[in-house]
């Protein structure tokens, strides 16, 4: 197969990561979780008390944003830190989309987005892949559901990582988080003019994998 690019964006918890690290697997692409990218950054912001975008990106050059594939699953480094659990912190989610508005965040990141893209095949998840990062990608996925469908699941994988939600909560957290990214000016959450819509509710997580791997496997 040829050295492919699939983007897929979509609010929070649609499952644009679990879907990407599958269709990755088994088309051998690279997978990169660039909400995890942002994260990190958040993670420099919080530690370091600040929001100077430029104090958090000279921290990232001295302590890169790296990814490690493991038999547990994929882990996200700040230099030598693993950082994988410190990122899915209510804090740090709760504080990502005030960092991702921040323009210079998003040139450092998107650049370094765009370098590893170049390394080969690619799956990447995010919220302005197919708008900005790879406006030239091979396929495009925009996938939702609805918000109820989406705390849900958000709940469950919480509940199994033993972090402490309640359910009402994570639902307006998610509303919230989805407002904030859609309206920014920044790059905003939007579906691509040449994206597929695809709405997983009430859909496993094959049934979305399979529609994604057909249509690459067509491309
Ligand atoms: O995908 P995930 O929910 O982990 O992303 C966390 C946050 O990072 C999003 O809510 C959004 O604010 C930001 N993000 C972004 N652009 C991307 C990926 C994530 O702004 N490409």
């Amino acid at each position: 197969m040829k050295k492919i690019q699939i983007a897929i964006d979509g609010p929070a918890s649609s499952g644009k990561s679990t879907v990407a690290k599958i269709v990755a697997q088994d088309l051998g692409l690279i997978y990169l979780d660039t909400g995890a990218m942002y994260r990190a950054a958040t993670s420099v912001a919080l530690l370091k008390q600040t929001k100077a975008p430029q104090e958090i990106i000279s921290y990232i050059k001295e302590n890169p944003i790296s990814f490690k594939n493991t038999k547990q699953g994929q882990l996200v480094f700040l230099g030598s830190k693993d950082v994988t659990s410190l990122i899915r912190t209510n804090e740090v989610t709760n504080h990502v989309s005030f960092v991702a508005a921040l323009a210079e965040i998003r040139t450092f990141l998107v650049a370094e987005q765009q370098r590893i893209a170049a390394e080969g095949g690619i799956i990447m998840d995010g919220r302005d892949i197919g708008t900005v990062v790879l406006p030239q990608a091979d396929l495009k996925i925009f996938l939702v559901a609805s918000v109820d469908e989406r705390a849900k699941r958000r709940y469950k994988e919480n509940k199994l990582k033993g972090i402490p939600t309640e359910l009402e909560k994570l639902k307006a957290e998610i509303a919230e988080r989805d407002r904030k990214d859609s309206t920014r000016a920044n790059s905003p959450l939007k579906q691509a003019t040449d994206a597929l819509l695809l709405d997983s509710t009430g859909k496993s997580i094959q049934e979305i994998v399979q529609f994604i791997e057909q249509k690459a496997q067509a491309l």
